[in-house]
């Protein structure tokens, strides 16, 4: 019986790393592909009038994003931030907590924008088990976007989940545009993700 408990046990270990193993491949190889689109020089040549950016971080990859748009149309940027900090791992089980029971954290004061003042607002933060991050969630109670045109983005691992349908439901008074995701890569990827930036500021001007 030990034997056959033994077996099983090491028989689904060696699946569940089989499996999460070709994960990682399959969204690597779609990484790629994705790249791939971006791999020839795309030029801004847009001009997105008055922007602003505002975006939630923990550890920068969504910042990253941020700056880039802020340097490439001259934007004002607000960075949401939470009073209290999240650390690793603890964050993984907090999160969950906050999402499931509604319970945002308090958020640092003192952003009140003129909705009217921008042409365009974009709203960027991290995907947290599949949805918005707690902070995000927060920052949008409080917001009224006034019909102003709002272009949402992400970064995550692999999966944004229902982050944009959440953001649709939770910003109010917002005219969506078209939104763009951003799964994490390395640096080497650099001049991608800048083309594919490029390309979605491209498409936000003409529309
Ligand atoms: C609590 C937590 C939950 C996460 N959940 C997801 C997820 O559901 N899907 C995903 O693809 N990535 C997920 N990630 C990875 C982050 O979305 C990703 O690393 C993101 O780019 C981090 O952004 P930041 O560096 O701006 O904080 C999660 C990360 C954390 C900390």
């Amino acid at each position: 019986m030990i034997k056959i408990i033994f077996c099983v046990v090491v028989f689904s270990i060696i699946a569940l790393a089989g499996a999460g193993a070709y994960h990682l491949y399959q969204v690597k190889q779609k990484n790629l592909a994705e790249m791939a689109q971006f791999e020839n020089n795309i030029a801004l040549n847009a001009d997105l009038g008055r922007v602003l950016v505002i975006y939630y971080s923990l550890t920068g990859h969504t910042k990253d994003i941020a700056m880039q748009i802020k340097a490439k149309t001259n934007a004002d940027v607000y960075e949401i931030q939470t009073l209290k900090s999240y650390t690793s791992p603890s964050v993984y089980l907090e999160s969950k907590k906050e999402l499931k029971n509604r319970e945002y954290p308090e958020l640092k004061k003192g952003f009140k924008p003129n909705m009217a003042n921008y042409d365009i607002i974009f709203v960027g933060s991290p995907v947290w088990w599949y949805t918005m991050t707690p902070a995000l969630y927060a920052f949008l109670q409080n917001i009224d976007f006034k019909g102003a045109r709002v272009a949402p983005f992400s970064t995550q691992g692999s999966n944004p989940g229902t982050f944009f349908k959440d953001f649709a439901a939770h910003a109010q008074n917002a005219t969506i545009v078209t939104s763009e995701s951003f799964n994490n890569m390395d640096d080497s990827f650099a001049p991608q993700i800048s083309n594919k930036i490029n390309a979605w500021l491209n498409k936000l001007a003409a529309e």
